[in-house]
């Protein structure tokens, strides 16, 4: 969640002050705002240096750049001089946070793809510092399926991308594509760098990932379209509460969280075997996981061939796997249980419902027949219900909903240990 820097205690006056902030520019009409980005992150204390793309050129000059950040400004990988006052190395290890404002749909595809064919992605992929995208495009072309895709990866690989604005934009058409305003994104810059509230320290945190594969054959399963998502950023929102997190992981292409121990399975025997193991050891379980209710009952030994003269249906017989997290709620002494819930039709209902069935303290439903959160979405719009409320956490990247979610369970875990004590 992005507030705003008024609202941020003791913040009043340069709460950037010595924040070593890198910028990178791309070639966008954006790029014509970000002088007054410089000069608001700037008066609020940061220290700046900024960096363009060949095609930013095309927008704003380094000139100006350079004036208002004070630092020259650096374009080219290759520019000795530049290269012998300040290595890209070092410039990637001089920031605190590099902030990418405006990002072009080129530049997303590119730093989805990892590569480092200029300085600015290379300083990407060299900098251990958070890295906050803030796209800025034709509003078609921020909706491309292509363009989506690629925020999603980067979500996925842990940048913090910044939603663009809707509104009027420079090609005379209205949607979302604009640059948001130099406060936000500087709201922005200092709320990553802000140290994160060991709210679950000391904590064990076991959460469940991704689908499960049931297999039919060797070379055939029954699965699901969970990515594993909205499972790693819940994972990685624990650890930045300070919690010690496992994460056992369904097949998914997402690289392991740093930090957390992974432990990766295949099918829903497989994730209840693991989560077994650990659960009698952690003080919070979270059920993200879109386990599957069915596997198929005699998975066969040899591929099954399609055979001459067998008539047009294969009859594969189901059979329930075991409920995982309601094994979890049923153990004593139990952790603090979370599961979710996608729902397609009568969401609330059914996951208030859901939730007591299972035995949950806490349950998050997202409704996912509206098809734009969810399984495989960078964002997710969820409600989350337990004993004694409800709160709806709107549309928002799934990292953002994560930290919110963590939250709440570690507002709900403290309001348990002052009830118990
Ligand atoms: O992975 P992403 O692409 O990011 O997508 C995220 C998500 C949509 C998968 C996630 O947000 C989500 O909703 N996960 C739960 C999906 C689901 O399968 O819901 P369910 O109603 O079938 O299950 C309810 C709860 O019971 C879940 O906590 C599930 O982990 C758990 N369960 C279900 C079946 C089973 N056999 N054992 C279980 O533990």
């Amino acid at each position: 969640m992005i507030r705003s820097l008024d609202a941020v205690p003791g913040t009043v006056d340069r709460p950037l002050e010595g924040k070593k902030i890198l910028l990178g520019v791309s070639g966008g009409i954006a790029a014509y705002k970000t002088p007054e980005l410089v000069r608001r992150m700037r008066d609020l204390g940061a220290d700046i240096r900024v960096v363009m793309t060949a095609n930013a050129h095309h927008f704003v000059t380094p000139t100006s750049l350079q004036a208002v950040s004070g630092q020259p400004v650096r374009t080219d990988l290759w520019d000795h001089a530049a290269e012998a006052a300040m290595g890209h190395i070092e410039l990637a290890r001089w920031a605190d946070v590099l902030l990418i404002a405006p990002a072009s749909a080129d530049l997303l595809a590119r730093l989805a793809l990892g590569r480092a064919d200029d300085l600015l992605t290379t300083l990407r992929l060299a900098t251990r510092a958070p890295v906050l995208i803030a796209p800025a495009m034709n509003h078609v072309m921020w909706l491309h399926p292509a363009t989506q895709r690629n925020v999603a990866t980067l979500v996925g690989d842990g940048n913090t991308v910044i939603p663009p604005d809707s509104g009027a934009q420079a090609c005379g058409e209205t949607g979302p594509g604009r640059l948001p305003a130099a406060e936000t994104l500087a709201a922005a810059v200092l709320a990553t760098l802000q140290p994160p509230r060991q709210m679950l320290a000391g904590r064990r945190v076991l959460v469940t990932a991704g689908p499960t594969r049931e297999a039919i054959d060797p070379v055939r399963y029954v699965s699901n379209h969970s990515s594993g998502k909205q499972g790693y950023a819940l994972a990685r929102a624990a650890r930045r509460a300070g919690a010690n997190v496992t994460l056992v992981s369904g097949p998914v292409t997402l690289p392991e969280p740093a930090g957390i121990t992974t432990i990766k399975v295949t099918s829903a025997l497989d994730m209840q075997r693991a989560v077994q193991a650990h659960a009698t050891d952690c003080d919070v379980f979270i059920g993200v996981a879109a386990v599957a209710d069915y596997r198929p009952a005699t998975p066969a030994d040899q591929k099954i061939k399609k055979l001459p003269g067998r008539s047009g249906e294969l009859v594969l017989t189901l059979t329930e796997n075991p409920d995982i997290i309601a094994g979890v709620a049923a153990l004593r002494p139990r952790p603090f249980v979370v599961g979710f819930a996608a729902e397609t039709q009568s969401a609330l209902a059914n996951a208030r419902d859901k939730r007591l069935r299972k035995g949950m303290d806490l349950i998050v439903v997202n409704d996912v027949a509206r098809g734009d959160i969810g399984f495989n979405a960078a964002e997710n719009d969820v409600t989350l219900i337990w004993d004694a409320g409800e709160r709806h956490l709107p549309k928002s990247g799934k990292d953002a909903i994560s930290d919110q979610i963590i939250e709440q369970i570690a507002a709900l875990l403290a309001s348990e240990s002052r009830s118990t004590s």
